[in-house]
């Protein structure tokens, strides 16, 4: 029987939500993950110390008791954010990290932040401190096509950032492009960069594939086949910049099948056996646990998780369990377009 016995892994990007979902979606994540950074974008948002500690307390009541979870914290970062309440909450580690949402990339992202310029003495106190900094990396003008939002911000906000504060710890989450992945692969080891199940497993046809397909619409976008390999290659290449963020990001079905549909993905349930079969089909096992356990440890300073997962390849390919009932509602759960033969036990 072929097995990959790895340390257990952590996700450096969940949403959870809150109330009936949060209820719902809580053991996916920790039923395989030790630790998790948890986003900000709630309605209203996490904007301080104080509100990260009374959602962390929501968290940890829905954790199943067998489960060994610790979630980590985040503020949402707008132009009126007091740096020194942050710096503060960081350093009585109240909270983990602070998310930059431009206003308008994506769900919930009204009260982000309109022009970076404004909150550079926030991001400098934030070096200062060690503090890290969450980038969601889209520019959100309405000239910029959106399947090109993602190059444009790390060749106009990034790159601006990264110069000015080299010494700032910077994820930039979920990358989708080439572009963004050359850019964090050749610069300085303060900038690294999480990576999804569902941008690794599709490319942007699965749009499409004969009707429109909401379940994939997340944000940002799915891209061109050329764009997901260069992710795929990053994934396995073992470099420690790059490591695994799921944006597990759940909506009730009547909320992505509508005439506007939300954008996101609920990956938690199967991440790791799809993870499993993408690294298996690149012959790239043995680079599987860099991406899921160690690397974004590392980048974080974290130590490593003690506890092992095993994961085993099944004779027949794995059948998936459709949808997570929220009460008389439910979220549809990601399904990739390829057999998945890896399973948890
Ligand atoms: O697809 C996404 N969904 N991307 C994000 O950045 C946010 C997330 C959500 O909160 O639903
Ligand atoms: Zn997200």
């Amino acid at each position: 029987m072929e097995e990959i016995e790895i340390i257990k892994p952590d996700d450096w990007h969940v949403h959870f939500r809150d109330n009936n979902i949060l209820k719902a979606v809580v053991p996916e994540t920790t039923r395989h993950f030790a630790r998790a950074i948890v986003m900000p974008n709630l309605t209203p948002p996490i904007l301080n110390g104080k509100q990260a500690i009374k959602y962390k307390k929501r968290i940890i009541k829905n954790i199943p008791k067998s489960h060994n979870f610790e979630p980590l914290m985040t503020i949402y970062l707008t132009e009126n954010t007091n740096k020194f309440e942050l710096s503060e909450s960081y350093q009585e580690g109240l909270v983990f990290a602070a998310k930059l949402y431009p206003a308008g990339a994506t769900t919930n992202s009204e009260s982000g932040v309109k022009d970076i310029k404004k909150i550079m003495p926030i991001l400098e106190t934030m070096s200062k401190v060690g503090m890290p900094l969450l980038i969601h990396g889209e520019v959100t003008h309405k000239e910029v096509d959106i399947f090109d939002r993602e190059k444009v911000f790390v060749d106009q906000n990034l790159d601006f950032i990264c110069k000015e504060l080299p010494e700032l710890k910077i994820t930039l989450e979920h990358i989708t492009t080439k572009e963004a992945t050359e850019y964090v692969w050749e610069s300085n080891e303060n900038l690294a960069a999480s990576i999804t199940p569902h941008h690794l497993a599709l490319n942007r046809n699965a749009l499409f594939v004969g009707g429109i397909r909401p379940h994939n619409y997340c944000l940002p976008i799915l891209k061109s086949e050329i764009h997901r390999k260069s992710l795929v290659k990053a994934a396995i290449s073992g470099n420690p910049k790059f490591f695994l963020g799921t944006d597990t990001a759940p909506h009730l079905i009547h909320d992505k099948e509508s005439d506007c549909g939300c954008a996101g993905v609920f990956n938690a349930t199967y991440c790791l056996p799809i993870l499993a079969q993408i690294f298996d089909n690149e012959r790239s096992k043995n680079k599987l646990e860099n991406f899921v356990s160690k690397n974004g440890a590392k980048h974080y300073n974290l130590k490593f998780n003690k506890q092992k997962i095993k994961l085993t390849k099944l004779s027949n390919k794995l059948t998936f369990k459709k949808y997570l009932d929220i009460r008389k509602e439910k979220v549809k759960i990601f399904e990739p377009d390829f057999p998945v033969f890896w399973d948890i036990f």
